[in-house]
C-alpha cells in the first residue's frame, strides 16, 4: 500500500501578529529537511506577508477557512481563490470551532472543499466528535458520517487531508488514548477508500487535539496516522519543531 507522505500543520487559529512573523521564519530554518511536508496557517491577513518570508523554504502556507463563493456580496468573507492569490497553498475546512460557532453543516464544508479545489488549494478537512458522542458510543458513526457528509466527489484523485480532532482534546491537554486514535483512523481510511477507492490512500490522515512535544512521536507513530494538525503548540517555533522532530 503507498504511504501517504506525512503532513504537520499549525493551526494558529485567532493567533498572530505581523510581530509573529519571525517565529514562522524560525520554523522554517528549523524544520529544512523533515520528511514530512510542514505547513502553517495564519490568520488570513499574514498569508500574504508570511509567504514572502518563508519564500525559498519548504514550509507550505494555509488559510483556516474559505467561502463556497469565488466572490460576491459576502461581507467579511474570504474566498478560496483570495487565499490562493494571497500565496496560500491549502486550507482548513470545517474545523470544530467553525462547526459549533459558526452553524457550518457538513454540506457547506463539502461545498467548501470544492471551491477550494476550484482555486487550486490542497484542503485540510476537520471532522470530530464531542465529549457527549464519545460517551454515548457514537464517535465512529459520527465521525465517518462527517467524512461522508464533508468531502465532495471532486476530492478523488487530488490532493488533501482529514485531520481527526476529537472536539473534547481541543486546546484541552486531554488526548485519547493511542488504541482509539487507531481504530478511529482506521475507520476514516476505510471511510475513504470507500469514497474514493485506492487512489486515497496517498491522502494523510492528521491528528489535532492537545498535539504537544512530548507526546508527538507516540502519535505520529501510530497505526494510520498520517500527520499532526497542531493548534497552541504551533505559535512558539521550539514547540512546533519539537513535533516536526518527533517524526
Ligand atoms: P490544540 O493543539 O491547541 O489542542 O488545537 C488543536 C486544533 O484545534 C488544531 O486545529
Amino acid at each position: 500500500m503507498v504511504q501517504p507522505t506525512p503532513l504537520i500543520a499549525g493551526n494558529w487559529k485567532m493567533n498572530g501578529l505581523r510581530a509573529s512573523l519571525p517565529e514562522a521564519r524560525a520554523i522554517a530554518d528549523g524544520c529544512a529537511g523533515s520528511r514530512a511536508r510542514v505547513a502553517i496557517c495564519p490568520p488570513s491577513l499574514l498569508i500574504h506577508e508570511m509567504c514572502e518570508e518563508l519564500a525559498g523554504t519548504s514550509v507550505l502556507v494555509g488559510g483556516q477557512d474559505a467561502h463556497w463563493e469565488t466572490s460576491g456580496a459576502f461581507t467579511g468573507e474570504i474566498s478560496a481563490q483570495m487565499l490562493a492569490d494571497a500565496g496560500a497553498r491549502l486550507v482548513i475546512l470545517g474545523h470544530s470551532e467553525r462547526r459549533a460557532g459558526c452553524g457550518e453543516t457538513d454540506a457547506i464544508v463539502a461545498r467548501k472543499a470544492q471551491a477550494a479545489l476550484a482555486a487550486g488549494l490542497e484542503p485540510i478537512v476537520c471532522v470530530g466528535e464531542t465529549l457527549e458522542q464519545r460517551q454515548a458510543g457514537e464517535a465512529l458513526a459520527v465521525v465517518t458520517g462527517q467524512v461522508r457528509g464533508s468531502l465532495p466527489a471532486e476530492l478523488a484523485g487530488r490532493a488533501f487531508s482529514v485531520a481527526y480532532e476529537p472536539v473534547w482534546a481541543i486546546g484541552t491537554g486531554l488526548t485519547p488514548t493511542t488504541a482509539e486514535i487507531e481504530e478511529m483512523h482506521r475507520a476514516i481510511r476505510a471511510t475513504l477508500t470507500e469514497l474514493f477507492g485506492p487512489a486515497s490512500d496517498t491522502a494523510p490522515i492528521l491528528y489535532g487535539g492537545s498535539v504537544k512535544p512530548a507526546n508527538a512521536a507516540e502519535i505520529l507513530y501510530a497505526a494510520e496516522v498520517g500527520g499532526a494538525l497542531v493548534g497552541g503548540a504551533s505559535l512558539k517555533a521550539d514547540d512546533f519543531l519539537g513535533i516536526i522532530r518527533a517524526l
